[in-house]
Protein backbone atom coordinates (compact mmCIF):
# COMPACT_ATOMS: atom_id res chain seq x y z
CA UNK A 1 0.00 0.00 0.00
CA UNK A 2 2.79 2.35 0.80
CA UNK A 3 6.50 2.31 0.27
CA UNK A 4 7.41 4.88 2.75
CA UNK A 5 6.75 6.77 5.56
CA UNK A 6 5.80 10.37 5.80
CA UNK A 7 9.21 11.48 7.89
CA UNK A 8 11.28 9.50 5.62
CA UNK A 9 11.32 11.70 2.53
CA UNK A 10 15.00 13.06 2.20
CA UNK A 11 17.69 13.92 -0.32
CA UNK A 12 17.87 10.23 -1.25
CA UNK A 13 14.13 10.48 -2.17
CA UNK A 14 14.88 13.70 -4.61
CA UNK A 15 13.05 12.68 -7.98
CA UNK A 16 12.03 9.31 -7.28
CA UNK A 17 8.47 7.83 -6.92
CA UNK A 18 6.97 7.01 -3.52
CA UNK A 19 3.46 6.51 -1.82
CA UNK A 20 2.66 7.75 0.99
CA UNK A 21 -0.52 6.94 3.48
CA UNK A 22 -1.45 8.92 6.48
CA UNK A 23 -3.99 11.77 7.65
CA UNK A 24 -4.48 15.43 6.39
CA UNK A 25 -2.45 17.57 9.29
CA UNK A 26 -3.01 20.71 7.65
CA UNK A 27 -4.30 21.46 3.82
CA UNK A 28 -3.78 25.19 2.33
CA UNK A 29 -5.16 26.09 -0.78
CA UNK A 30 -3.19 28.68 -2.70
CA UNK A 31 -3.65 30.07 -6.18
CA UNK A 32 -5.41 26.91 -7.55
CA UNK A 33 -3.04 24.33 -5.33
CA UNK A 34 -3.62 22.06 -2.92
CA UNK A 35 -1.16 21.72 -0.11
CA UNK A 36 -1.17 19.03 2.27
CA UNK A 37 1.08 18.33 5.57
CA UNK A 38 0.43 14.37 5.12
CA UNK A 39 1.21 12.79 8.55
CA UNK A 40 1.70 9.37 10.36
CA UNK A 41 3.90 7.95 13.53
CA UNK A 42 6.99 9.23 11.80
CA UNK A 43 6.08 12.96 10.75
CA UNK A 44 4.88 14.74 8.20
CA UNK A 45 5.11 15.49 4.44
CA UNK A 46 4.07 18.39 2.31
CA UNK A 47 1.83 17.04 -0.56
CA UNK A 48 1.13 19.22 -3.66
CA UNK A 49 -1.52 18.66 -5.56
CA UNK A 50 -1.82 20.57 -8.72
CA UNK A 51 -5.19 21.66 -10.58
CA UNK A 52 -4.41 20.28 -14.22
CA UNK A 53 -4.05 16.54 -12.06
CA UNK A 54 -7.67 16.51 -12.62
CA UNK A 55 -8.56 13.16 -11.07
CA UNK A 56 -6.66 13.64 -8.03
CA UNK A 57 -7.36 17.41 -7.43
CA UNK A 58 -11.21 16.08 -7.93
CA UNK A 59 -10.16 13.11 -5.38
CA UNK A 60 -8.72 16.16 -2.50
CA UNK A 61 -11.96 18.23 -3.14
CA UNK A 62 -13.81 17.62 0.60
CA UNK A 63 -10.74 16.33 2.01
CA UNK A 64 -9.98 17.78 5.35
CA UNK A 65 -8.31 17.40 8.89
CA UNK A 66 -7.85 13.90 9.66
CA UNK A 67 -9.14 12.59 6.00
CA UNK A 68 -7.38 9.31 5.64
CA UNK A 69 -5.43 9.52 2.41
CA UNK A 70 -3.12 6.98 0.19
CA UNK A 71 -0.52 9.47 -1.72
CA UNK A 72 1.39 8.28 -4.76
CA UNK A 73 3.80 10.74 -6.10
CA UNK A 74 7.49 12.55 -7.06
CA UNK A 75 9.44 13.72 -4.36
CA UNK A 76 10.77 17.08 -5.17
CA UNK A 77 13.13 19.90 -3.46
CA UNK A 78 10.54 22.68 -1.72
CA UNK A 79 11.24 25.96 -3.15
CA UNK A 80 10.60 27.69 -0.12
CA UNK A 81 11.99 25.38 2.29
CA UNK A 82 10.27 24.65 6.00
CA UNK A 83 12.93 24.64 9.02
CA UNK A 84 10.35 23.67 11.23
CA UNK A 85 9.74 20.50 9.95
CA UNK A 86 12.33 17.71 9.66
CA UNK A 87 11.04 17.14 5.98
CA UNK A 88 11.14 20.85 5.51
CA UNK A 89 13.28 20.22 2.45
CA UNK A 90 11.15 18.54 0.30
CA UNK A 91 7.71 17.98 -0.58
CA UNK A 92 5.76 15.56 -3.10
CA UNK A 93 4.23 16.53 -5.88
CA UNK A 94 0.95 14.28 -6.28
CA UNK A 95 0.06 11.92 -8.94
CA UNK A 96 -2.44 9.81 -7.84
CA UNK A 97 -4.57 10.36 -4.21
CA UNK A 98 -7.04 8.04 -2.96
CA UNK A 99 -9.07 8.44 0.18
CA UNK A 100 -9.34 5.79 1.98
CA UNK A 101 -11.83 7.63 4.80
CA UNK A 102 -13.29 10.34 5.04
CA UNK A 103 -12.95 12.08 9.02
CA UNK A 104 -16.36 13.90 9.54
CA UNK A 105 -17.63 15.59 12.70
CA UNK A 106 -14.36 16.44 14.37
CA UNK A 107 -15.26 16.83 17.63
CA UNK A 108 -12.16 19.13 18.64
CA UNK A 109 -9.05 20.22 16.40
CA UNK A 110 -5.76 18.19 17.07
CA UNK A 111 -4.10 21.15 17.28
CA UNK A 112 -5.87 22.79 19.60
CA UNK A 113 -5.37 22.84 23.06
CA UNK A 114 -8.36 21.14 24.25
CA UNK A 115 -10.01 19.76 27.51
CA UNK A 116 -8.95 16.63 29.51
CA UNK A 117 -12.13 14.82 29.28
CA UNK A 118 -13.12 15.57 25.33
CA UNK A 119 -9.29 14.25 24.39
CA UNK A 120 -10.15 10.83 26.57
CA UNK A 121 -13.21 10.64 25.06
CA UNK A 122 -12.06 10.82 21.73
CA UNK A 123 -8.39 8.80 22.42
CA UNK A 124 -8.35 7.43 19.33
CA UNK A 125 -7.63 10.93 17.77
CA UNK A 126 -6.25 12.19 20.74
CA UNK A 127 -3.60 9.46 20.58
CA UNK A 128 -2.88 10.92 16.60
CA UNK A 129 -1.50 13.85 18.02
CA UNK A 130 2.46 14.09 17.76
CA UNK A 131 3.25 14.60 21.40
CA UNK A 132 0.72 11.51 22.25
CA UNK A 133 2.53 9.29 19.62
CA UNK A 134 5.96 10.53 21.34
CA UNK A 135 4.72 9.86 24.88
CA UNK A 136 3.87 6.38 23.99
CA UNK A 137 6.66 5.45 22.42
CA UNK A 138 8.66 6.51 25.04
CA UNK A 139 6.88 4.30 27.36
CA UNK A 140 7.57 1.46 24.99
CA UNK A 141 11.28 2.00 24.98
CA UNK A 142 11.38 2.06 28.27
CA UNK A 143 9.70 -1.47 28.72
CA UNK A 144 12.03 -2.72 26.00
CA UNK A 145 15.23 -0.99 28.02
CA UNK A 146 14.06 -2.59 31.48
CA UNK A 147 13.31 -6.13 29.75
CA UNK A 148 16.68 -6.09 27.78
CA UNK A 149 18.58 -5.23 31.19
CA UNK A 150 17.33 -8.05 32.87
CA UNK A 151 16.80 -10.31 30.63
CA UNK A 152 20.78 -10.20 29.86
CA UNK A 153 20.95 -10.52 33.74
CA UNK A 154 18.97 -13.93 34.20
CA UNK A 155 15.92 -12.32 35.34
CA UNK A 156 13.29 -15.21 34.92
CA UNK A 157 9.73 -13.20 33.29
CA UNK A 158 6.77 -15.19 34.63
CA UNK A 159 3.32 -14.50 34.80
CA UNK A 160 1.13 -14.34 37.53
CA UNK A 161 -2.43 -14.89 38.56
CA UNK A 162 -5.10 -11.88 37.69
CA UNK A 163 -8.08 -13.79 39.66
CA UNK A 164 -6.71 -14.47 42.90
CA UNK A 165 -7.17 -13.98 46.69
CA UNK A 166 -6.60 -10.25 48.24
CA UNK A 167 -2.88 -9.20 48.44
CA UNK A 168 -2.86 -6.46 50.34
CA UNK A 169 -0.83 -3.55 50.02
CA UNK A 170 -3.21 -0.80 51.70
CA UNK A 171 -5.66 -0.18 49.43
CA UNK A 172 -9.51 -1.29 48.70
CA UNK A 173 -9.80 -4.59 46.24
CA UNK A 174 -11.31 -5.26 43.04
CA UNK A 175 -13.46 -8.15 43.42
CA UNK A 176 -15.36 -10.74 41.10
CA UNK A 177 -17.72 -12.60 41.70
CA UNK A 178 -17.41 -16.01 41.27
CA UNK A 179 -20.43 -17.90 38.90
CA UNK A 180 -18.81 -21.38 40.16
CA UNK A 181 -18.79 -20.67 43.66
CA UNK A 182 -22.30 -18.69 44.47
CA UNK A 183 -21.04 -15.88 47.23
CA UNK A 184 -17.68 -15.96 46.81
CA UNK A 185 -15.62 -13.86 44.73
CA UNK A 186 -11.99 -13.41 43.34
CA UNK A 187 -9.91 -10.47 44.06
CA UNK A 188 -7.51 -9.05 41.25
CA UNK A 189 -4.16 -8.40 42.74
CA UNK A 190 -3.09 -5.16 44.12
CA UNK A 191 0.85 -6.35 43.36
CA UNK A 192 1.95 -9.79 42.81
CA UNK A 193 3.43 -9.69 46.00
CA UNK A 194 2.69 -13.11 47.38
CA UNK A 195 3.46 -15.06 44.42
CA UNK A 196 6.74 -13.84 44.03
CA UNK A 197 7.74 -14.49 47.25
CA UNK A 198 6.38 -18.33 46.43
CA UNK A 199 8.44 -18.22 43.15
CA UNK A 200 12.00 -17.60 45.45
CA UNK A 201 10.71 -19.99 47.66
CA UNK A 202 10.12 -22.10 44.48
CA UNK A 203 13.98 -21.47 44.08
CA UNK A 204 13.64 -19.29 40.62
CA UNK A 205 16.50 -17.09 42.16
CA UNK A 206 15.16 -13.60 40.03
CA UNK A 207 12.04 -13.08 39.02
CA UNK A 208 10.40 -9.92 37.17
CA UNK A 209 7.34 -9.46 35.56
CA UNK A 210 5.42 -6.25 33.81
CA UNK A 211 2.58 -6.58 35.71
CA UNK A 212 -0.63 -5.01 36.09
CA UNK A 213 -1.49 -4.04 39.19
CA UNK A 214 -5.01 -2.88 40.47
CA UNK A 215 -6.12 -0.95 43.58
CA UNK A 216 -9.16 0.84 44.41
CA UNK A 217 -8.20 3.83 45.32
CA UNK A 218 -8.59 7.62 45.07
CA UNK A 219 -6.97 8.67 41.59
CA UNK A 220 -4.84 11.49 41.07
CA UNK A 221 -2.52 12.87 38.41
CA UNK A 222 0.07 10.01 39.81
CA UNK A 223 -2.38 7.44 40.61
CA UNK A 224 -4.56 5.22 38.35
CA UNK A 225 -7.24 2.08 39.48
CA UNK A 226 -4.88 -0.16 37.48
CA UNK A 227 -1.02 0.46 36.71
CA UNK A 228 1.19 -0.95 35.69
CA UNK A 229 4.61 -2.29 38.16
CA UNK A 230 8.11 -3.75 36.64
CA UNK A 231 7.92 -6.44 39.89
CA UNK A 232 10.97 -7.95 40.85
CA UNK A 233 12.04 -10.40 43.62
CA UNK A 234 15.86 -12.07 44.60
CA UNK A 235 16.24 -15.06 46.89
CA UNK A 236 19.58 -15.00 49.01
CA UNK A 237 20.13 -11.27 49.19
CA UNK A 238 19.99 -8.36 51.53
CA UNK A 239 18.66 -5.00 51.01
CA UNK A 240 22.35 -3.27 50.04
CA UNK A 241 22.28 -5.84 46.82
CA UNK A 242 18.88 -5.19 45.63
CA UNK A 243 19.52 -1.66 45.90
CA UNK A 244 22.62 -1.62 43.75
CA UNK A 245 21.35 -3.75 41.31
CA UNK A 246 18.28 -1.85 40.77
CA UNK A 247 19.78 1.52 41.04
CA UNK A 248 22.17 0.72 38.10
CA UNK A 249 19.55 -0.96 36.07
CA UNK A 250 17.26 2.83 36.80
CA UNK A 251 20.49 4.74 35.52
CA UNK A 252 21.41 2.68 32.38
CA UNK A 253 17.96 2.55 31.41
CA UNK A 254 17.39 6.58 31.76
CA UNK A 255 20.71 6.63 30.19
CA UNK A 256 19.67 4.43 27.06
CA UNK A 257 16.17 5.80 26.52
CA UNK A 258 16.43 9.60 27.48
CA UNK A 259 19.97 10.24 27.75
CA UNK A 260 19.28 11.69 31.24
CA UNK A 261 22.62 11.03 33.76
CA UNK A 262 21.81 9.90 37.13
CA UNK A 263 24.13 10.55 40.13
CA UNK A 264 26.27 7.46 41.27
CA UNK A 265 25.71 6.37 44.02
CA UNK A 266 22.33 7.68 44.78
CA UNK A 267 22.04 9.60 47.63
CA UNK A 268 20.37 7.95 50.77
CA UNK A 269 18.14 8.87 53.84
CA UNK A 270 16.31 7.89 56.66
CA UNK A 271 12.42 8.32 56.72
CA UNK A 272 12.76 10.77 59.91
CA UNK A 273 15.30 12.88 58.37
CA UNK A 274 12.59 13.18 55.37
CA UNK A 275 10.32 13.62 56.97
CA UNK A 276 11.58 16.77 59.68
CA UNK A 277 13.64 18.20 56.57
CA UNK A 278 11.20 17.95 53.78
CA UNK A 279 7.70 17.21 55.36
CA UNK A 280 7.71 14.49 53.13
CA UNK A 281 8.71 10.40 52.49
CA UNK A 282 9.22 11.40 49.17
CA UNK A 283 10.99 14.68 49.38
CA UNK A 284 12.00 16.59 46.08
CA UNK A 285 15.37 17.48 46.42
CA UNK A 286 15.41 20.16 43.46
CA UNK A 287 13.98 22.83 46.09
CA UNK A 288 16.37 24.12 48.19
CA UNK A 289 13.56 25.03 51.05
CA UNK A 290 13.88 23.18 54.40
CA UNK A 291 11.61 22.81 57.52
CA UNK A 292 12.94 24.02 60.49
CA UNK A 293 11.86 22.82 64.00
CA UNK A 294 10.52 25.22 66.49
CA UNK A 295 9.19 22.73 68.99
CA UNK A 296 11.85 24.25 71.43
CA UNK A 297 12.01 27.51 71.41
CA UNK A 298 8.18 28.04 71.41
CA UNK A 299 7.37 25.62 74.16
CA UNK A 300 6.61 27.65 77.05
CA UNK A 301 4.96 30.54 74.60
CA UNK A 302 1.37 32.47 75.39
CA UNK A 303 0.18 31.17 71.84
CA UNK A 304 -1.59 27.86 72.84
CA UNK A 305 -1.68 26.09 69.36
CA UNK A 306 1.98 26.17 69.57
CA UNK A 307 3.20 25.79 73.38
CA UNK A 308 0.18 22.91 73.42
CA UNK A 309 1.87 20.87 70.31
CA UNK A 310 5.38 21.49 71.65
CA UNK A 311 4.56 19.84 74.65
CA UNK A 312 2.44 16.59 73.14
CA UNK A 313 4.23 13.41 73.36
CA UNK A 314 3.71 13.20 68.83
CA UNK A 315 3.81 16.68 68.82
CA UNK A 316 5.19 18.79 65.97
CA UNK A 317 5.83 22.34 65.92
CA UNK A 318 7.73 23.53 62.67
CA UNK A 319 8.96 26.54 60.44
CA UNK A 320 9.14 26.89 56.45
CA UNK A 321 11.47 30.10 55.92
CA UNK A 322 10.43 31.56 52.16
CA UNK A 323 13.22 33.42 51.09
CA UNK A 324 12.00 36.45 49.54
CA UNK A 325 8.33 35.74 50.59
CA UNK A 326 7.86 38.92 52.43
CA UNK A 327 6.45 40.25 48.42
CA UNK A 328 3.55 37.36 49.08
CA UNK A 329 0.05 38.87 49.05
CA UNK A 330 -2.37 38.00 51.46
CA UNK A 331 -4.15 36.02 48.37
CA UNK A 332 -1.32 33.92 48.07
CA UNK A 333 -0.98 33.60 51.79
CA UNK A 334 -4.59 32.33 52.10
CA UNK A 335 -4.40 30.06 49.31
CA UNK A 336 -1.21 28.84 51.21
CA UNK A 337 -3.70 28.21 54.23
CA UNK A 338 -6.13 26.14 52.16
CA UNK A 339 -3.64 24.40 50.65
CA UNK A 340 -2.34 23.22 53.97
CA UNK A 341 -5.66 22.57 54.68
CA UNK A 342 -6.43 19.60 52.05
CA UNK A 343 -3.36 17.85 54.11
CA UNK A 344 -5.38 18.00 57.38
CA UNK A 345 -4.05 21.77 59.04
CA UNK A 346 -5.97 23.39 61.16
CA UNK A 347 -4.80 26.77 60.50
CA UNK A 348 -1.23 28.51 59.42
CA UNK A 349 0.22 31.04 61.16
CA UNK A 350 2.80 33.12 59.08
CA UNK A 351 5.34 36.22 59.56
CA UNK A 352 6.87 38.55 57.18
CA UNK A 353 10.10 39.47 58.19
CA UNK A 354 11.29 43.60 57.29
CA UNK A 355 14.46 43.87 59.25
CA UNK A 356 15.37 40.86 61.77
CA UNK A 357 17.16 43.65 63.78
CA UNK A 358 14.31 45.40 64.48
CA UNK A 359 12.14 42.27 66.99
CA UNK A 360 8.82 43.32 67.28
CA UNK A 361 8.90 46.47 64.71
CA UNK A 362 10.48 44.27 61.99
CA UNK A 363 7.90 42.14 61.74
CA UNK A 364 4.03 41.59 60.62
CA UNK A 365 2.49 38.52 61.55
CA UNK A 366 -1.32 38.16 63.34
CA UNK A 367 0.45 36.00 65.90
CA UNK A 368 3.30 38.38 67.28
CA UNK A 369 0.97 39.40 69.69
CA UNK A 370 1.41 36.25 71.49
CA UNK A 371 4.87 35.99 71.32
CA UNK A 372 7.24 37.90 73.64
CA UNK A 373 9.91 39.00 72.73
CA UNK A 374 12.81 36.67 73.49
CA UNK A 375 10.50 34.02 71.91
CA UNK A 376 10.49 35.96 68.29
CA UNK A 377 13.96 36.91 68.53
CA UNK A 378 14.62 33.08 68.64
CA UNK A 379 12.01 31.77 65.91
CA UNK A 380 14.01 34.04 64.30
CA UNK A 381 17.22 33.38 64.85
CA UNK A 382 16.06 29.54 64.57
CA UNK A 383 15.25 30.24 61.13
CA UNK A 384 18.05 32.38 59.83
CA UNK A 385 15.52 34.98 58.81
CA UNK A 386 16.85 37.48 56.99
CA UNK A 387 14.51 41.06 55.95
CA UNK A 388 12.58 40.07 53.21
CA UNK A 389 11.98 36.60 54.18
CA UNK A 390 8.40 35.16 55.04
CA UNK A 391 8.24 32.32 57.39
CA UNK A 392 5.25 30.09 58.16
CA UNK A 393 4.41 27.79 60.82
CA UNK A 394 3.11 24.71 61.44
CA UNK A 395 1.63 22.46 64.50
CA UNK A 396 0.07 19.55 64.83
CA UNK A 397 0.57 15.87 65.26
CA UNK A 398 3.60 15.26 64.00
CA UNK A 399 2.55 12.94 60.43
CA UNK A 400 -0.24 16.11 59.99
CA UNK A 401 1.83 19.18 60.64
CA UNK A 402 5.12 17.77 58.50
CA UNK A 403 2.68 16.90 55.61
CA UNK A 404 1.00 19.72 55.21
CA UNK A 405 4.05 22.13 55.65
CA UNK A 406 5.75 19.79 53.09
CA UNK A 407 2.55 20.33 50.70
CA UNK A 408 3.15 23.99 51.16
CA UNK A 409 7.25 23.40 50.59
CA UNK A 410 6.38 21.93 47.28
CA UNK A 411 3.66 24.58 46.26
CA UNK A 412 5.57 27.13 46.98
CA UNK A 413 8.91 25.78 45.18
CA UNK A 414 7.30 25.83 42.00
CA UNK A 415 5.33 28.90 42.82
CA UNK A 416 8.23 31.03 43.48
CA UNK A 417 10.27 29.21 40.51
CA UNK A 418 12.52 27.59 43.13
CA UNK A 419 12.72 23.88 41.80
CA UNK A 420 16.48 23.72 40.15
CA UNK A 421 16.32 22.14 36.54
CA UNK A 422 17.71 18.64 37.55
CA UNK A 423 17.31 15.17 38.22
CA UNK A 424 17.58 14.11 42.11
CA UNK A 425 17.10 10.61 42.73
CA UNK A 426 16.86 9.38 46.42
CA UNK A 427 16.92 6.17 48.48
CA UNK A 428 14.86 6.01 51.24
CA UNK A 429 15.23 4.35 53.74
CA UNK A 430 14.63 3.05 58.13
CA UNK A 431 11.10 3.19 57.90
CA UNK A 432 9.16 2.71 60.76
CA UNK A 433 7.77 -0.95 60.85
CA UNK A 434 4.11 0.74 62.00
CA UNK A 435 2.33 3.24 62.35
CA UNK A 436 -0.55 3.84 64.71
CA UNK A 437 -3.89 4.20 63.22
CA UNK A 438 -5.95 6.58 65.31
CA UNK A 439 -9.54 5.42 64.26
CA UNK A 440 -9.07 1.89 63.61
CA UNK A 441 -6.88 2.24 67.47
CA UNK A 442 -4.31 -0.28 65.93
CA UNK A 443 -1.14 -0.43 64.24
CA UNK A 444 -0.98 -0.87 60.77
CA UNK A 445 2.01 -1.59 58.13
CA UNK A 446 3.81 0.97 56.60
CA UNK A 447 4.70 -1.28 53.76
CA UNK A 448 2.87 -3.88 53.71
CA UNK A 449 2.88 -6.94 56.17
CA UNK A 450 5.57 -8.99 54.83
CA UNK A 451 7.91 -6.32 55.05
CA UNK A 452 11.40 -7.98 57.01
CA UNK A 453 11.80 -5.74 60.53
CA UNK A 454 15.32 -5.09 60.70
CA UNK A 455 15.37 -6.55 64.39
CA UNK A 456 15.91 -10.67 63.69
CA UNK A 457 14.24 -11.78 66.51
CA UNK A 458 10.35 -12.01 66.88
CA UNK A 459 9.94 -11.69 70.82
CA UNK A 460 12.29 -8.10 70.31
CA UNK A 461 9.99 -6.88 67.74
CA UNK A 462 6.69 -8.24 70.13
CA UNK A 463 8.33 -6.25 72.90
CA UNK A 464 8.60 -2.58 71.30
CA UNK A 465 6.66 -2.52 68.12
CA UNK A 466 6.52 1.25 67.97
CA UNK A 467 9.94 1.35 67.81
CA UNK A 468 10.75 -0.78 65.42
CA UNK A 469 12.18 0.13 61.98
CA UNK A 470 11.83 -1.34 58.67
CA UNK A 471 14.23 -3.34 56.12
CA UNK A 472 12.00 -1.37 53.59
CA UNK A 473 13.15 1.17 50.88
CA UNK A 474 12.09 3.65 48.81
CA UNK A 475 13.09 4.82 44.91
CA UNK A 476 12.43 8.69 45.11
CA UNK A 477 13.23 11.16 41.78
CA UNK A 478 12.30 14.35 41.73
CA UNK A 479 9.39 14.21 44.81
CA UNK A 480 7.97 11.32 43.20
CA UNK A 481 7.87 7.66 44.63
CA UNK A 482 9.10 5.09 41.89
CA UNK A 483 9.50 2.56 43.31
CA UNK A 484 9.20 0.45 46.65
CA UNK A 485 10.30 -3.32 48.17
CA UNK A 486 11.56 -4.97 50.95
CA UNK A 487 13.71 -7.40 52.26
CA UNK A 488 10.59 -9.62 53.19
CA UNK A 489 10.05 -11.85 56.23
CA UNK A 490 11.50 -15.49 55.67
CA UNK A 491 10.14 -17.17 58.84
CA UNK A 492 6.44 -18.19 59.84
CA UNK A 493 7.40 -17.07 63.59
CA UNK A 494 8.16 -13.76 62.75
CA UNK A 495 5.24 -13.65 60.26
CA UNK A 496 2.66 -14.43 62.97
CA UNK A 497 4.07 -12.38 65.01
CA UNK A 498 3.63 -9.10 63.00
CA UNK A 499 0.30 -10.10 61.77
CA UNK A 500 0.03 -10.44 65.51
CA UNK A 501 1.08 -7.16 65.61
CA UNK A 502 -1.38 -5.99 63.25
CA UNK A 503 -4.29 -6.83 65.09
CA UNK A 504 -5.52 -9.76 63.17
CA UNK A 505 -6.66 -12.63 64.76
CA UNK A 506 -4.90 -16.03 64.01
CA UNK A 507 -8.32 -17.66 62.31
CA UNK A 508 -8.17 -14.88 60.23
CA UNK A 509 -4.43 -14.70 59.05
CA UNK A 510 -4.78 -18.46 58.54
CA UNK A 511 -7.34 -18.33 56.66
CA UNK A 512 -6.05 -15.35 54.61
CA UNK A 513 -2.58 -16.77 54.12
CA UNK A 514 -2.34 -20.25 55.21
CA UNK A 515 -0.66 -21.04 52.13
CA UNK A 516 2.17 -18.16 53.02
CA UNK A 517 3.05 -19.24 56.45
CA UNK A 518 3.06 -23.00 55.03
CA UNK A 519 4.97 -22.26 52.16
CA UNK A 520 7.10 -19.78 54.66
CA UNK A 521 7.80 -23.15 56.88
CA UNK A 522 9.22 -25.23 53.62
CA UNK A 523 12.82 -23.67 53.58
CA UNK A 524 11.99 -20.38 52.27
CA UNK A 525 15.14 -18.86 51.23
CA UNK A 526 15.58 -15.16 52.78
CA UNK A 527 14.53 -13.23 50.08
CA UNK A 528 13.51 -9.51 49.02
CA UNK A 529 12.60 -6.90 45.88
CA UNK A 530 11.31 -4.08 44.86
CA UNK A 531 8.19 -2.90 42.66
CA UNK A 532 8.93 0.43 40.18
CA UNK A 533 5.48 2.38 38.97
CA UNK A 534 6.20 2.28 35.28
CA UNK A 535 3.50 4.91 34.66
CA UNK A 536 5.30 6.84 36.82
CA UNK A 537 8.94 5.99 34.76
CA UNK A 538 7.71 6.78 31.98
CA UNK A 539 5.67 10.00 32.70
CA UNK A 540 9.44 11.39 33.88
CA UNK A 541 11.31 10.00 30.76
CA UNK A 542 8.87 11.94 28.19
CA UNK A 543 8.70 14.93 30.63
CA UNK A 544 4.59 14.92 31.62
CA UNK A 545 3.09 15.64 34.75
CA UNK A 546 0.29 13.00 34.91
CA UNK A 547 0.49 9.31 34.40
CA UNK A 548 -3.00 9.76 32.33
CA UNK A 549 -0.69 10.98 29.34
CA UNK A 550 1.75 7.86 28.59
CA UNK A 551 -1.78 5.21 29.11
CA UNK A 552 -3.07 4.46 25.84
CA UNK A 553 -7.05 4.30 27.62
CA UNK A 554 -6.32 5.80 31.26
CA UNK A 555 -9.10 6.79 33.40
CA UNK A 556 -10.56 10.18 35.18
CA UNK A 557 -10.30 11.22 38.43
CA UNK A 558 -13.54 9.74 39.03
CA UNK A 559 -12.68 6.37 38.01
CA UNK A 560 -14.53 6.02 34.47
CA UNK A 561 -13.10 5.52 30.96
CA UNK A 562 -14.75 8.30 28.96
CA UNK A 563 -14.36 6.29 25.75
CA UNK A 564 -15.65 3.13 26.67
CA UNK A 565 -18.58 4.08 29.19
CA UNK A 566 -17.17 1.91 31.91
CA UNK A 567 -18.30 1.17 34.33
CA UNK A 568 -21.54 0.60 33.08
CA UNK A 569 -24.93 -1.58 34.44
CA UNK A 570 -24.98 -4.95 33.77
CA UNK A 571 -28.23 -6.87 32.68
CA UNK A 572 -29.83 -8.25 35.55
CA UNK A 573 -29.97 -12.07 34.13
CA UNK A 574 -26.07 -11.67 34.23
CA UNK A 575 -26.21 -10.11 37.55
CA UNK A 576 -28.32 -13.69 38.54
CA UNK A 577 -25.61 -15.98 37.01
CA UNK A 578 -22.97 -14.23 38.94
CA UNK A 579 -25.45 -14.59 42.69
CA UNK A 580 -25.21 -11.11 42.43
CA UNK A 581 -28.28 -8.69 43.25
CA UNK A 582 -27.32 -5.24 43.12
CA UNK A 583 -28.96 -2.81 46.78
CA UNK A 584 -30.32 0.23 45.92
CA UNK A 585 -27.95 3.30 47.04
P1 LIG B 1 4.12 -0.26 46.13
O1 LIG B 1 2.74 -0.30 46.65
O2 LIG B 1 5.07 0.76 46.71
O3 LIG B 1 4.86 -1.64 46.34
O4 LIG B 1 4.07 -0.07 44.57
C1 LIG B 1 5.28 -0.03 43.82
C2 LIG B 1 5.25 1.18 42.88
O5 LIG B 1 4.11 1.15 42.04
C3 LIG B 1 3.70 2.48 41.75
N1 LIG B 1 2.29 2.64 42.12
C4 LIG B 1 1.34 3.19 41.34
N2 LIG B 1 1.39 3.73 40.12
C5 LIG B 1 0.26 4.20 39.59
N3 LIG B 1 -0.95 4.14 40.18
C6 LIG B 1 -1.07 3.59 41.42
N4 LIG B 1 -2.28 3.52 41.99
C7 LIG B 1 0.12 3.09 42.05
N5 LIG B 1 0.37 2.50 43.24
C8 LIG B 1 1.69 2.23 43.26
C9 LIG B 1 4.61 3.41 42.52
C10 LIG B 1 5.15 2.52 43.60
O6 LIG B 1 6.42 2.94 44.03
N6 LIG B 1 4.50 -5.29 46.28
C11 LIG B 1 5.17 -4.02 46.58
C12 LIG B 1 6.55 -3.98 45.98
C13 LIG B 1 7.55 -4.79 46.73
O7 LIG B 1 7.55 -4.75 47.97
O8 LIG B 1 8.39 -5.41 46.04
C14 LIG B 1 4.35 -2.88 46.02
O9 LIG B 1 3.40 -3.04 45.28
O10 LIG B 1 5.64 3.88 41.68
P1 LIG C 1 -6.55 31.27 66.13
O1 LIG C 1 -6.13 31.73 67.48
O2 LIG C 1 -7.11 29.89 66.05
O3 LIG C 1 -7.36 32.31 65.38
O4 LIG C 1 -5.18 31.18 65.30
C1 LIG C 1 -4.29 32.27 65.18
C2 LIG C 1 -3.36 32.01 64.02
O5 LIG C 1 -2.72 30.74 64.16
C3 LIG C 1 -4.09 31.98 62.69
O6 LIG C 1 -3.25 32.60 61.74
C4 LIG C 1 -4.23 30.50 62.43
O7 LIG C 1 -4.26 30.26 61.04
C5 LIG C 1 -2.96 29.96 63.05
N1 LIG C 1 -3.10 28.55 63.43
C6 LIG C 1 -4.14 27.94 64.05
N2 LIG C 1 -3.92 26.62 64.19
C7 LIG C 1 -2.70 26.37 63.67
C8 LIG C 1 -1.89 25.22 63.51
N3 LIG C 1 -2.28 24.00 63.93
N4 LIG C 1 -0.69 25.35 62.89
C9 LIG C 1 -0.28 26.55 62.47
N5 LIG C 1 -0.98 27.68 62.59
C10 LIG C 1 -2.18 27.61 63.19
Amino acid sequence: MRTHYCGQADAGLVDHDAVFCGWVDTRRDHGGVVFLDLRDHTGVVQIVVEPDNAAAYAAMAGASYEWCLRVAGRVRRRLAPNPRIATGDYEVLARDVQVLNAARDLPFALHEPTNEDTRLAQRHLDLRRPDMQHNLRTRTRLVQALRHWLDARGFQDMETPILTKATPEGARDFLVPARMHAGEFYALPQSPQLFKQLLMIAGFDRYYQIARCFRDEALRADRQLEFTQLDMEFAFVDEHAVQATVEQMIREVFKAVADIALVEPFPRMGWLEAMRRYGSDKPDLRIALELVDIADVVRHSEFKVFSEWAAAVDGRVVALRIPGGATLTRKAIDECAAHASKFGAKGLAWMKVDDPARGREGVTSPIAKFLDDATLAAIIEATDARGGDALLFGAGPFRIASEFMGALRIKLGHDLGLVENAWRPLWVTDFPMFEWDVEAKRYVALHHPFTAPKVDDAAALRADPANALSRGYDMVLNGNEIGGGSIRIHRPEMQRAVFDLLGMPPEEYEAKFGFLLRALGHGAPPHGGIAFGIDRLAALLAGVDSIREVIAFPKTTRAQCLLTGAPSPVPDEQLAELHVSVRPE
